[in-house]
């Protein structure tokens, strides 16, 4: 079996590399890559090295991912996020690929406090937002053999992340701030990459599991619950630290205004997920300790 990465360096990306290794012959790629091009800003591209690779299996790691940032360069977001996908569906579906790609619970408008489902009504309140949910209907209408997982909160213990971030805070300074009114689960890069192995041998023996799945870590929690636990546990592997977990404040959205406006409500539902693949998805406490465990 062949399987082509696009991404390839990204936190998904990094991991599936690891992931998808041992289920066939692996070509990963970049915007850097030079033989075969994966640069999404050139979606031409893509199709060429989608037909000159001639793949199994296609999964899309690559995005525009800079939220914020989205708001003031739209067109470039919407090719990344959305036109991008939407050739490399087109070309999956001409050498018949199945066709793996990622988005996200900003498709959802954050309103109330019930974990959304699949089918439940989209209203993305950000251009990050619009363009992936814009990338997953062409995936969708462009190959009938697609899996698209929508997560939320990636981390990963290679490069920065939110947890890193409290703890270089929480050495520096007395106290920290952090929102508290947007709820969510933090989900590994690393389990995104093995449920995506898993999924991708599954859905090749049996074709109808193809479609729409959330794909996050069990239960929920806040930014603030997040780095109230990250401290917790750095304090109890005998990190110093200036702020103790207690002394991290609680504030509403409102306190950190940015340029692209966030979901309240990213708790997403995945049971379809977990019945159609006969999978239990660990909580998100365990992933975010382990990864701690790794770089603290
Ligand atoms: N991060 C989150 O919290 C989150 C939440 C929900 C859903 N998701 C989705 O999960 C997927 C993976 O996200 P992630 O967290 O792994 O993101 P990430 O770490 O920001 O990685 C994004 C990848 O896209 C690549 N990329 C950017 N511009 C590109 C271009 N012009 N051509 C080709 N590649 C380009 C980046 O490569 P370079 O570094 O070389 O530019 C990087 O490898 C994405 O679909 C994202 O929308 C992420």
């Amino acid at each position: 079996m062949k399987l082509l990465l696009l991404g390839k360096g990204g936190q998904v990306g990094w991991e599936l590399q690891r992931s998808l290794a041992p289920l066939g012959d692996l070509v990963a790629l970049d915007s850097h890559s030079t033989d075969l091009h994966a640069d999404f800003s050139r979606p031409e591209d893509l199709a060429e090295t989608v037909l000159k690779v001639r793949p199994n299996v296609i999964v899309n790691a690559a995005a525009h991912t800079a939220v914020d940032k989205a708001e003031s360069e739209p067109e470039f977001a919407r090719k990344l996020n959305a036109t991008a996908p939407g050739v490399v569906a087109q070309a999956a579906q001409q050498v018949g690929a199945l066709m793996v790609h990622y988005s996200t619970d900003y498709v959802f408008d954050g309103s109330g406090s019930t974990p959304w489902r699949e089918d439940d009504a989209t209203a993305p309140l950000s251009v990050y937002g619009s363009t992936k949910l814009e990338g997953e209907q062409l995936v969708a209408q462009n190959c009938a053999r697609h899996l698209i997982f929508r997560t939320s909160w990636v981390y990963a213990a290679r490069g920065g992340n939110f947890a890193k971030t409290m703890l270089r805070l929480a050495r520096e300074r007395d106290r920290l701030t952090v929102i508290d009114d947007q709820f969510g689960a933090p989900t590994g890069a690393e389990l995104l990459a093995d449920v995506t192995a898993h999924a991708i041998r599954a859905t090749l023996s049996d074709p109808a599991k193809a479609g729409l799945y959330h794909l996050v870590a069990g239960g929920e929690t806040t930014w603030h619950g997040y780095a109230r636990f990250v401290l917790q546990q750095a304090q109890a592997a005998g990190v110093p630290l200036k702020a103790l977990p207690e002394a991290v404040e609680a504030v509403p959205t409102s306190a950190f205004p940015t340029p692209a406006v966030r979901p309240h409500n990213s708790r997403l539902n995945a049971d379809k997920l977990q019945a159609a693949f006969g999978l239990k998805l660990p909580h998100w406490q365990v992933g975010v300790a382990r990864m701690l465990a790794e770089t603290l």
